[in-house]
């Protein structure tokens, strides 16, 4: 996609990239090894950009969100509620736009900068078991949320 954009983008001498890794780049996820790996890839791909295409006016931004109310999070309870698990994607989207063209990376949320900023404090190793924990309670929803469209 970048590559289809980017030659337009530099000739009108402006433009702006927005990737959406996730929180999930923050550490490697047992139970979602690919998403966290590919998330970490999209952080790296961005950054390397930026710099890349700073010369020619094009803003390129990492969002890194953690649990936003949408398709994705639908199956799980906990993560499609309330203010940290789930904020409402209109309160996220609206906070998240504001930051394009002030930052490269950003959680694009309050509450998801507070979590992302406590999570950096801990060692890696702690962050992979929490990371874990998390996965595998909404691993354990999803299948119970399966279980209960095939018994409808
Ligand atoms: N929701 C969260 O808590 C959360 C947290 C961190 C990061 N993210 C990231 O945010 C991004 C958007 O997720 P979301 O929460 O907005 O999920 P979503 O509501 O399920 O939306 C996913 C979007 O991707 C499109 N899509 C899916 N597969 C595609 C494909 N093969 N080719 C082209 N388009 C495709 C879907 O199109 P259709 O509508 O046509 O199916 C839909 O518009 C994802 O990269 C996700 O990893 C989400």
């Amino acid at each position: 996609m970048s590559r289809i954009v980017i030659p337009q983008m530099k000739k009108q001498g402006k433009g702006a990239i927005v990737n959406i890794a996730s929180s999930a780049h923050l550490a490697p996820i047992p139970s979602a090894a690919v998403y966290s790996a590919t998330k970490r890839y999209v952080r790296s791909l961005s950054l390397a950009m930026e710099r890349e295409l700073f010369k020619y006016n094009i803003a390129v931004q990492c969002v890194q969100p953690f649990f936003v109310r949408t398709q994705l999070t639908q199956f799980s309870k906990t993560l499609s509620r309330g203010t940290f698990f789930g904020t409402p994607v209109e309160a996220f989207t609206r906070s998240a736009v504001f930051t394009l063209g002030k930052t490269q990376e950003t959680t694009g949320y309050w509450a998801h900068a507070v979590f992302s900023f406590l999570l950096s404090l801990l060692p890696e190793w702690l962050r992979i078991r929490i990371a874990h924990a998390v996965a595998d309670h909404a691993r354990k929803e999803w299948l119970k949320k399966q279980v209960e469209e095939k018994e409808k």
